[in-house]
């Protein structure tokens, strides 16, 4: 199917798009800047452009499902935590309902459940995520939201520790490339719609992490 990847030259986007070719999916790598288009198609995705502060919708015409990768980074400000984690998933969402995509993985964060119980410096980041994890909650979407715990660029392992509730022991970092692993299993594992799933670097292989009885 093809998956468009908002955010697709960020960390975890760069490792999800030769993923999804991988899997047999053809990627739209999204993104604002018209100098990466060569780098997204190096990673073998079709690059668009797609700004989440600006002309956003058409970048997804003709996909099957989304993920959200994109995110305003720890340097700049609340502003722009608002104007991309939050009001740039909003559009994203609301973009997939207006060419009637279905399927959409959102790459949240460990502690968006409960914004109060993170680190106070980051409290704002996490309301943002929050609040656009309930939008999509509440959206007629097939949604399946991902939070992951602190990312690290170290290679991927293909394990990892999943919960399906957001709640439970705290476990390690876990690298981008797991993440985007974990994001390709869930487009094709109806398990994970409507689920919430908390993130962490563990030992069990990705597909067993994501089966319900586990
Ligand atoms: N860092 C962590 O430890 C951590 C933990 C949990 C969850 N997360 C979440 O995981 C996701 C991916 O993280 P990452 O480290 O891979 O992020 P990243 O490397 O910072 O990549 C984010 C991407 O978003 C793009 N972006 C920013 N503003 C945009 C806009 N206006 N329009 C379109 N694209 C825009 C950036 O594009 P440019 O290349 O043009 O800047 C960048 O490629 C984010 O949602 C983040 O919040 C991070």
């Amino acid at each position: 199917m093809q998956v468009a990847v908002i955010g697709a030259n960020g960390g975890i986007g760069r490792e999800l798009v030769p993923r999804l070719l991988d899997a047999g999916h053809d990627p739209i790598g999204v993104i604002r800047d018209e100098s990466q288009f060569d780098a997204v198609r190096e990673h073998g995705g079709e690059p668009r452009f797609g700004d989440l502060k600006g002309e956003f919708a058409p970048a997804l015409q003709g996909a099957d499902a989304v993920v959200f990768t994109a995110g305003s980074g720890g340097g700049t400000g609340w502003d722009q935590t608002l104007m991309i984690d939050l009001w740039g998933a909003r559009r994203s969402i609301d973009a997939c309902v207006e060419h009637g995509i279905d399927r959409f993985v959102m790459i949240s964060s460990y502690n968006a459940g409960d914004p109060m119980a993170g680190p106070e410096a980051i409290r704002p980041y996490l309301v943002a995520k929050r609040c656009a994890d309930d939008y999509l909650d509440w959206s007629p979407l097939d949604a399946t939201i991902l939070r992951p715990t602190t990312l690290t660029s170290e290679e991927g392992t293909g394990r990892i520790s999943a919960t399906f509730e957001d709640r439970g022991e705290d476990g390690e970092e876990i690298p981008r490339a797991d993440v985007a692993q974990t994001a390709v299993v869930c487009l094709e594992n109806e398990v994970t719609v409507g689920e919430t799933v908390r993130l962490f670097g563990g030992d069990t292989p990705i597909e067993k992490a994501l089966s319900p009885d586990d």
